[in-house]
């Protein structure tokens, strides 16, 4: 359980939201063990992220509603890439999608991302997609950012949330216990919706290392994204799928292409 003030600053904060109060409820259940066993059920559909050179590694997309870490250094195209699954989200797929970021701001976001041929300022203008600009928030904040994620994917009847970055949004957490309560929340509120979600933590390069924090064992799935240096002394980036739960996803590294259209997946070069 969380630390008593978080649980009953966020109780406060939530009280008025639906979803929030629904999951606490849920994890409270949990905590007393009262939940009933959970039934055997078929295999969850899949969406297709639409990034050049992915989907043929992770049989064809993302479970729906599952949650997917996007690891990754500084510049190794984590943002791009997350613009590109939203905009496909909503030009290939027809699914309205939200975008919120932590760390770069609306405007130079959509000018950045412009240069890859997405225009996000013209997918919000057909009010399928809403860009979310967050600040980091403590405490009860932390819950005032989901129930504002909340409200936004409600608002436009979303499938697809990104999250620019998770890292970001969790440092308003003061303490382990609060991070961790706030993780399970997010998780639990996200599933429950049914909402295909990929949230960026920031990660040193070389980051085959044990994971680092609650969320890479709850997260249902891990991308990373790492920067090197190869033998001609060129900065490279390549990409690997750490875990995919329900999947039979590729175990091998592949090489990033950053192309006018944002980033690509192509088979290894080093
Ligand atoms: N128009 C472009 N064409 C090709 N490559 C580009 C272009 N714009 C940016 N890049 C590459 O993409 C990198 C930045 O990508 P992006 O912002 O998606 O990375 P990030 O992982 O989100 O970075 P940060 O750690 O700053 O959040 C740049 O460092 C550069 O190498
Ligand atoms: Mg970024």
């Amino acid at each position: 359980m969380p630390s008593v003030a978080l649980f009953y600053r966020i109780t406060i904060i939530v009280q008025h939201s639906k979803h929030i109060k629904e999951v606490l409820v849920e994890m409270e259940l949990e905590s007393e063990h009262l939940v009933s066993s959970r039934t055997a059920t078929a295999p969850k559909k899949r969406v297709a992220t639409g990034v050049p050179g992915l989907d043929p590694l992770i049989e064809g997309g993302i479970q729906i509603g599952d949650f997917v870490l996007l690891a990754g250094g500084v510049g190794a195209g984590k943002t791009t890439f997350c613009a590109q699954y939203i905009a496909n989200s909503i030009k290939l797929y027809n699914e309205p999608a939200v975008f919120a970021t932590f760390e770069e701001d609306i405007r130079s976001l959509k000018s950045n991302i412009l240069r890859y041929g997405i225009d996000l300022g013209a997918l919000e203008d057909t009010g399928r997609l809403k860009l979310l600009d967050l600040e980091v928030l403590e405490g009860s904040g932390m819950g005032a950012n989901i129930e504002a994620l909340l409200s936004s994917v409600d608002e436009i009847q979303a499938k697809r949330l990104v999250v620019d970055s998770l890292t970001a949004f969790l440092s308003g957490a003061k303490e382990k216990f609060d991070y961790n309560f706030m993780m399970h929340l997010i998780y639990k509120t996200l599933k429950r919706e049914s909402i295909t979600t990929i949230m960026t933590v920031s990660k040193p390069q070389n980051s085959m290392e044990a994971p680092s924090g609650i969320e890479e064992f709850i997260a249902d799935g891990i991308f990373q994204l790492e920067n090197y240096v190869n033998q001609h002394m060129e900065l490279k980036t390549r990409f690997i799928v750490r875990k995919m739960r329900g999947t039979d996803h590729s175990r091998k590294y592949h090489t990033v292409a950053f192309t006018q259209n944002g980033v690509e997946i192509i088979p290894w070069s080093p």
